[in-house]
């Protein structure tokens, strides 16, 4: 059994780095959303440890839900496909709602959660993903808050995961090839 440290290839982002970076975009939330009714939606489980910390740093009323998708099975591959696994608890009419996502690859998740999601009466729609892969892009998608642009390898920690692995580790990675090649 190797540690999943030695899995890792390099080191992209830190936990201190991610601290700082999340402390901003909650500020950001804070300011852009006061006196709004704000609905938190994460995406199950990769924004799981995100959506933990940026939570803290949200300074205003909020509330919070998730939903759970599947696009990817267990490769490293999208297959384009969206099923929804888990749907909302709340009802968001009138609610201004905040898709909180770990990253924006194809944007095929993000595209059809915003279609959807505005279907059900959403007074508004944005989203908040830690990390944005531009090359990965296959549908047009904005983000209204991003962390950090990443480049187009495979990356693992906080929240991402390689087969359901890696998503305990709190600093984000590249995946080594050889471990998904
Ligand atoms: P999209 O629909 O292609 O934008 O896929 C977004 C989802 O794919 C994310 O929520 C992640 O679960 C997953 N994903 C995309 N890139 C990576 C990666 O580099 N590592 C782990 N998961 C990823
Ligand atoms: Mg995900």
């Amino acid at each position: 059994m190797s540690s999943m440290r030695e899995d890792v290839k390099e080191v992209l982002f830190s936990e201190d780095q991610l601290r700082e970076k999340i402390r901003e975009i909650g500020e950001q939330i804070s300011r852009d959303y006061k006196d709004k009714d704000l609905l938190l939606v994460g995406i199950l489980k990769g924004s799981v440890p995100f959506m933990a910390d940026l939570l803290k740093e949200i300074t205003i009323p909020c509330i919070m839900d998730f939903m759970a998708v599947s696009s990817y099975g267990n490769s490293s591959k999208t297959s384009g496909v969206v099923r929804i696994l888990k749907d909302l608890d709340f009802e968001i009419e009138n609610k201004h709602v905040l898709i909180v996502e770990d990253i924006i690859d194809s944007g095929i998740t993000l595209s059809y959660l915003t279609d959807y999601l505005r279907g059900r009466g959403a007074e508004s729609i944005e989203i908040a993903a830690l990390l944005n892969k531009p090359e990965g892009r296959k549908v047009e998608i904005s983000a209204k808050y991003i962390g950090f642009g990443v480049p187009d390898e495979f990356l693992v920690g906080y929240g991402l995961d390689y087969a359901e692995k890696y998503r305990n580790l709190p600093y984000i990675g590249i995946l080594k090839e050889e471990v998904y090649k």
